[in-house]
């Protein structure tokens, strides 16, 4: 871990000459790309890079092409000095925090985009359009300036993880994707940047989007429906409070709604408390042969 100060670098061309220094002193690069407004998921992404004995490069960029006409895009909490403390503090390498103009020269709206079709378009994407074209694009741009070797996602954002490793695959580009576990607060709520929107009473209602999961994947290893779970799942969100937009059971590898022998699955559930929009989901892993037909 250097003990030098950690520099924010803007500029894509300095990022492009560090990186080649280190790969041609036979060093592994990885990425850790983040809005920024860091929390301890964020740091998790950081500990399980540097666990590799890699560089690590971490970005911060609000990316202006992943937020709908209606979302928090000005509002997005922006703490650029305070998370370059955090990172310089657990020994990120590099910093890499461009600005707008210099990811979008023309403006997000002439940019090139990359879809993931498919993906892209359920689930967060159904109700956030054009969200994951956002992020696939930007993410796939931050590949090519830093050109990694593993790049580090957050389970707590399993959709994106997906659609991130979708495009990789399908653009051949040679990054091995790496998901993190989701750090909960001990109440077990997810951690998000999102999570500082919410008033003193949202915050003690928003627990029950987890606990909500909890109970989903209880009765899905019970041997209950589907579509039974989902049912109860928006009504346990509903009767505590919440807006549920979503509440769905899928099969983990690509989202798609499970057949009766899928057994590695997943839910997912998006509720909106006051006005903020938070997202959580739960691997369940539920026994094959003598579960009841979805
Ligand atoms: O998960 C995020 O913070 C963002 O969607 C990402 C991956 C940094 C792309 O802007």
């Amino acid at each position: 871990m250097s003990s030098e100060r950690l520099s924010v670098i803007d500029e894509i061309a300095v990022v492009r000459q560090r990186v080649r220094a280190w790969r041609t002193a036979g060093q592994r690069i990885a990425l850790v790309p983040t809005m920024g407004n860091l929390h301890d998921g964020h740091l998790a992404l950081v500990r399980a890079a540097r666990a590799e004995g890699v560089r690590v490069v971490a970005s911060i960029f609000v990316n202006p092409l992943q937020f709908g006409p209606r979302e928090d895009l000005a509002n997005y909490p922006r703490t650029l000095e305070q998370d370059r403390k955090q990172l310089e503090g657990i020994g990120v390498d590099l910093l890499f925090a461009p600005s707008a103009e210099s990811i979008y020269p023309r403006g997000p709206g002439e940019h090139t985009r990359i879809e993931v079709p498919g993906l892209s378009d359920i689930l967060c994407g159904a109700s956030r359009p054009g969200h994951f074209i956002g992020v696939a694009t930007v993410v796939c741009k931050l590949f090519n300036i830093v050109q990694p070797d593993l790049a580090y996602f957050g389970e707590k954002d399993f959709q994106q993880l997906l659609v991130i490793g979708r495009m990789t695959e399908d653009l051949s580009l040679p990054v091995e994707i790496v998901g993190v576990p989701t750090v909960r607060e001990p109440d077990g709520l997810a951690m998000s940047s999102r999570n500082g929107y919410l008033t003193a009473p949202e915050r003690v209602l928003a627990p029950a989007l987890h606990h909500s999961l909890e109970r989903a994947g209880e009765a899905l290893r019970e041997g209950r429906a589907a579509a039974e779970v989902e049912q109860s799942g928006r009504a346990a969100l509903e009767a505590a409070g919440l807006r549920p937009d979503y509440f769905a059971v899928r099969r983990a590898a690509d989202l798609a709604r499970p057949e009766r022998a899928d057994q590695d699955l997943i839910v997912l559930a998006a509720a909106v408390i006051g006005t903020t929009r938070l997202i959580d989901n739960l691997r369940v892993r539920r026994g094959g042969l003598h579960d009841r037909s979805d």
